[in-house]
């Protein structure tokens, strides 16, 4: 979210009590062997799991290797509403770009990634689901690995979550259904901590339109299809980072220890392993390189037990390049020499698209006067650092829902459902009562409304690829999205039916006129705004696909350890073949605490 420039500044000035401790200085700190059981590269939202729960028994030693800087003290990674100002082009931002969309008229975008402690989990906009039961089904089919479902997966659920009661108190009857949730977990979740103004109208219209925008009192347990209110990575009023959680719970204890700027460059191999019992030999990878940056001098650490990747779906592949598992005639290219040939390595990258439809509301009831002006913005951090209520308690949106076309739409004549199933969705909406339009300023006056569509099913794939063989320099990222007929029609029709919402009675007194092309009404003027307007939600995944053990392409087996090697396994979003019915921090916890009780297990 662009924020203004004076607001900028007057949050970049603001720091609240640092309270972390445990992490080491300076590499000079590392035991003199170089050696850990485990290293983990990337405290993020799933390495900070992995961290966690690999340190709880004591019997092993664990590195944790960060590239980004620390989230203690960044106001806006704790003040819920402020974390969409940690990105984009900030010093907690890795700063990528797409490369130019060629089906969205040639256009760039930022492609924000958290590069601090707790990674995306600390700069995301808190939106917290798991997705629908069907994506978990699909998996395990796909994989032929039955601890994928749905019906195992869900026991992470509750040890991951802890629901908690929203910041403003407010009674959440009927507003989620309890059995769905964890009460014990690590992660403290909650409802909305304070009303955007148009949630009784969102609410409204579920009611009125029953038909196309059921209500779904929680899209928790695995049926997602409707509208509903939405559960945030909030709790007590302050974002639940995988930082402010799971790591500030491993870093109490002696045997974990986490080195900030630390950016890992290379895998190094270590030997050959002969698996038993009739091989093969493959090349193991239980030592790395990591460095400050360009120039900076370089350390070598070794595992004992295992090295996990969890740098997510941009670098983790980009390390696997640069160590040479990848596709040969691209690492060739670069002078890399490759250790295995592995065509799927960057290959697969998949997005939801993100198309803000934006429509004027009546004067002086959306946030947009609070995201423009510092004077407002002031009383609003005063009363959450005393109280952790307000505005800043809360995160950007209070209602969404996820929609599937109708089934005789005509595109499903040429084209197979690519839903993960019957009961999953084809794209999402969500009511923010503010504008928001990546890469577009909030304009100087106005009130605005934000109906988000999301198409939740793409089936456009796009890549990450080296751009140089310096580990520095940023890899080429392309999502390629809306490069099908199914993804067109499928924004075309999420906009159509958009619109039908917003023509809801609810809606009467407060929207004043659509903006800018949302008023087009023929295919090829809705094809044309979707082109002009659309950008990412934020979801890559892909990269590092699992697939079944043996299968013709992929890059982890269903134990997430990395096809033709020893010792090295991957552990974040980028190992999902299909994204989810989800924002994809769930599914990413889900998948790290599942590795780690595997990782535990054997
Ligand atoms: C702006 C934004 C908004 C989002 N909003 C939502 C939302 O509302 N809800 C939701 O569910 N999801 C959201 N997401 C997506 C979600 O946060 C991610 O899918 C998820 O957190 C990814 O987790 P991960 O563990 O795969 O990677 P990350 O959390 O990105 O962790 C990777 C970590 O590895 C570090 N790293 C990378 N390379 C190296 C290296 N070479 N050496 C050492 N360390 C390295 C990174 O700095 C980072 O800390 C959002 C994402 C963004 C960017
Ligand atoms: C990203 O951009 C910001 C602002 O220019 C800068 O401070 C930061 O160092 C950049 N980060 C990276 C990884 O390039
Ligand atoms: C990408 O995924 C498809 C299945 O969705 C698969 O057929 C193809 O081989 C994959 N490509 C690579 C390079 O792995
Ligand atoms: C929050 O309050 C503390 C004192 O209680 C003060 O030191 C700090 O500067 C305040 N932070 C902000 C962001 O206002
Ligand atoms: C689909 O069915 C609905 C309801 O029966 C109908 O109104 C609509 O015209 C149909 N659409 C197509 C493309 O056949």
């Amino acid at each position: 979210m662009q924020f203004s420039t004076g607001l900028r500044a007057v949050l970049a000035s603001l720091l609240i009590v640092p309270a972390l401790g445990g992490l080491l200085a300076d590499v000079s700190n590392l035991p003199n062997d170089l050696t850990y059981d485990y290293i983990v590269v990337g405290a993020g939202t799933a390495g900070n799991v992995i961290a966690n729960r690999l340190s709880a028994n004591g019997n092993y030693e664990v590195l944790v290797l960060e590239a980004g800087v620390s989230d203690d003290g960044v106001l806006a990674a704790h003040a819920p509403f402020l974390g969409p100002s940690l990105t984009p082009g900030t010093p907690y931002d890795w700063n990528y770009t797409v490369a130019a969309q060629a089906g969205l008229d040639g256009r760039s975008f930022p492609y924000p990634r958290g590069k601090l402690l707790g990674g995306c989990s600390s700069v995301n906009y808190m939106v917290h689901q798991f997705g629908s039961s069907e994506d978990y089904d699909k998996l395990a089919k796909d994989t032929g690995d039955s601890s994928w479902s749905w019906k195992n997966i869900r026991q992470y659920i509750f040890k991951h979550e802890r629901i908690v009661a929203p910041a403003d108190g407010h009674n959440t009857v009927g507003q989620y259904t309890p059995a769905n949730h964890g009460t014990t977990g690590t992660l403290p979740v909650s409802l909305p901590g304070n009303s955007q103004g148009i949630d009784a109208r969102v609410i409204a219209t579920t009611k009125e339109q029953a038909a196309e925008f059921p209500f779904n009192q929680d899209m928790g347990g695995g049926d997602v299809l409707g509208v509903g209110w939405v559960q945030n990575s909030i709790g007590n009023g302050e974002r639940s980072s995988s930082s402010t959680t799971y790591l500030a719970e491993a870093l109490k204890r002696p045997n974990v220890d986490l080195l900030l700027n630390a950016q890992v460059t290379k895998l190094v191999q270590t030997g050959t392993t002969f698996l038993p019992p009739f091989g093969p030999s493959v090349p193991a990878f239980r030592s790395l390189q990591f460095s400050k940056g360009p120039g900076a001098p370089v350390t070598t650490v070794m595992a004992r037990k295992e090295i996990i990747l969890s740098a997510g779906s941009i670098n983790t592949p980009q390390i696997l390049l640069l160590s040479g598992i990848g596709p040969k005639a691209d690492l060739q290219a670069l002078g890399i020499k490759t250790i295995i040939d592995n065509p799927s390595v960057g290959r697969n990258l998949s997005d939801h698209v993100l198309l803000p439809n934006i429509y004027n509301v009546k004067s002086g009831e959306s946030l947009d006067n609070l995201l423009r002006d510092p004077a407002l913005i002031g009383p609003a951090i005063d009363q959450w650092n005393t109280t952790r209520t307000g505005v800043l308690a809360n995160g950007v949106t209070n209602n969404l829902g996820f929609l599937r076309l109708p089934s005789n739409a005509t595109i499903f004549k040429t084209q197979k459902d690519p839903a993960t199933g019957p009961k999953a969705s084809h794209w999402e909406l969500l009511a923010l009562n503010f504008w928001i339009n990546p890469g577009v300023p909030q304009p100087p006056a106005g009130d605005f409304v934000t109906f988000i569509s999301a198409l939740i099913s793409p089936t456009s794939r796009g890549f990450v690829k080296l751009a140089s063989a310096d580990p520095f320099k940023a890899p080429i990222i392309d999502p390629n999205m809306v490069t099908t007929e199914f993804d067109k029609f499928a924004l075309r029709e999420a906009v159509r039916a958009t619109k039908r919402f917003a023509a809801g009675s609810a809606w009467k007194d407060y929207i004043t006129s659509p903006w800018g092309g949302l008023s087009a009404t023929s295919d090829a003027d809705i094809d044309a705004y979707v082109r002009g307007q659309s950008t990412t939600v934020f979801h890559p995944i892909g990269t590092s696909s699992m697939t079944a053990k043996g299968a013709k392409y992929g890059v982890v087996d269903p134990d997430l350890k990395v096809k033709g090697t020893d010792g090295l396994r991957i552990v974040d979003a980028s190992i999902l073949p299909t994204i989810p019915n989800a924002h994809t921090q769930g599914p990413t916890y889900l998948i790290a605490e599942k590795a780690a009780a595997a990782i535990l297990n054997c």
